[in-house]
């Protein structure tokens, strides 16, 4: 048994589409508690924490414009290998690699505008939960 939490955060498509029912109807049947949750408006400065890693890259200020254009929805779920779990439950970052069965593969057709974002390590989500949970 590996109870672990992992930091889902659902994007502003998300909400603006009207989705954050369905995805976390998702969550509940699979079974992972919800052990926070939040709305949350980010700005620059967090975004640009969040997503270090990229922000040398050349699509950098279409993801954070895409970020600040509404509120997400933060939650730390908890579940067995759940980290693992909702990567799968989520599908690939690249939307046309994503299975039909997966919230991407059956909601998303954009590599930015994917609805959805999910801690990929036991150390990221540490990272991730204290970041947006403190
Ligand atoms: S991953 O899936 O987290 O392992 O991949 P990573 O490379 O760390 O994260 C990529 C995040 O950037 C978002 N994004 C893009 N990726 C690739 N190409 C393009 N053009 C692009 N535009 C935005 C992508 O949705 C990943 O966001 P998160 O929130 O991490 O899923």
């Amino acid at each position: 048994m590996l109870t672990q939490q992992t930091y889902i955060m659902l994007k502003p498509d998300a909400l603006k589409r009207q989705l954050l029912g369905e995805i976390i109807t998702r969550i509940e049947k699979k079974g992972y508690q919800i052990v926070q949750a939040k709305l949350m408006q980010l700005d620059a400065p967090i975004i640009a924490e969040h997503y270090a890693h990229l922000t040398d890259q050349p699509f950098y200020p279409k993801l954070e414009r895409y970020m600040l254009s509404g509120p997400v929805f933060g939650m730390v779920l908890e579940g067995e290998d759940v980290i693992r779990g909702m990567r799968n439950m989520m599908g690939p970052t690249n939307v046309f690699e994503a299975a039909p069965g997966t919230i991407r593969g059956d909601y998303a057709t954009d590599v930015t505008y994917n609805l959805i974002h999910g801690s990929d390590t036991p150390e990221t989500a540490e990272a991730e939960i204290k970041r947006f949970f403190g």
